[in-house]
């Protein structure tokens, strides 16, 4: 199963709570909150408060993508916010094993980011204690990117490492992803599409068609307007 993860920065602010509710009715599942500190990268995206927030308007699970120093410091809040998916950098830490199992142990479902150019290589080994990668097609901090054709290889390298381990480990890519590169990352393996300016967003058309004309086209059910 194929599953659309919009990212809300990509969401026009000034009607946040509207985009929120047209996407809800697109039938998404999941939605993708990027917290970052301006120090991991040079942006300033959503907070922890936003998703206090958007936690009273939605039931969606919230995929919470982490591009922060100091990933540790936000697991509390992140546990009392009851959000369902933490990713945090593999860059942003020295101890990834400890603090996906502090993730998991607060029922949250665990997460590596890797950078574009992180090799896969460096969670091999923390691979088996993973629920899920988020492979980056595009380098963190700033929507409307282009896709990196190097995450590609990389989503294949995940894909054999999870049959060859028989992991249940699932594979999300985040950046760039229009439905040509989406199509391809789903080929390699990917199971999960961070949709943002490439695909839903900015588009022209109204946000609930955008979303419902995307999950069709890239080859999933569309869900009828309630
Ligand atoms: C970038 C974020 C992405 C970004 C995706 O640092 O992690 O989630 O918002 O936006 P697009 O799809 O426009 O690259
Ligand atoms: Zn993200």
């Amino acid at each position: 199963m194929i599953r659309v993860a919009p990212s809300l920065m990509c969401a026009n602010a000034l009607h946040l709570q509207k985009d929120i509710e047209d996407l809800d009715h697109a039938g998404v599942d999941l939605f993708h909150v990027d917290i970052m500190d301006g120090h991991f990268t040079r942006n300033l995206a959503m907070n922890l408060e936003i998703v206090t927030r958007i936690k009273t308007i939605t039931r969606t699970p919230i995929d919470v993508h982490l591009m922060v120093d100091n990933p540790e410091s936000y697991l509390l809040s992140l546990q009392e916010l009851q959000v369902e998916y933490v990713s945090f950098h593999i860059e942003a830490t020295n101890q990834p094993l400890r603090l996906i199992q502090r993730l998991k142990a607060a029922g949250l479902k665990a997460g590596i980011a890797l950078n574009p150019g992180t090799e896969v290589e460096t969670l091999s080994v923390l691979a088996d204690n993973l629920d899920y990668v988020l492979v980056m097609a595009v380098e963190p901090g700033f929507t409307g990117q282009k896709f990196i054709a190097g995450a590609l290889e990389k989503i294949s390298a995940l894909k054999r490492l999870v049959d060859e381990r028989n992991l249940s480990l699932l594979i999300e890519v985040d950046g760039g992803i229009s439905l040509e590169t989406g199509r391809r990352c789903i080929e390699r393996g990917a199971s999960i599409l961070v949709a943002g300016t490439s695909s839903i967003f900015n588009r022209g058309a109204d946000l609930y068609s955008a979303c419902v004309e995307f999950k069709r086209q890239i080859g999933l059910g569309v869900t009828d307007p309630p």
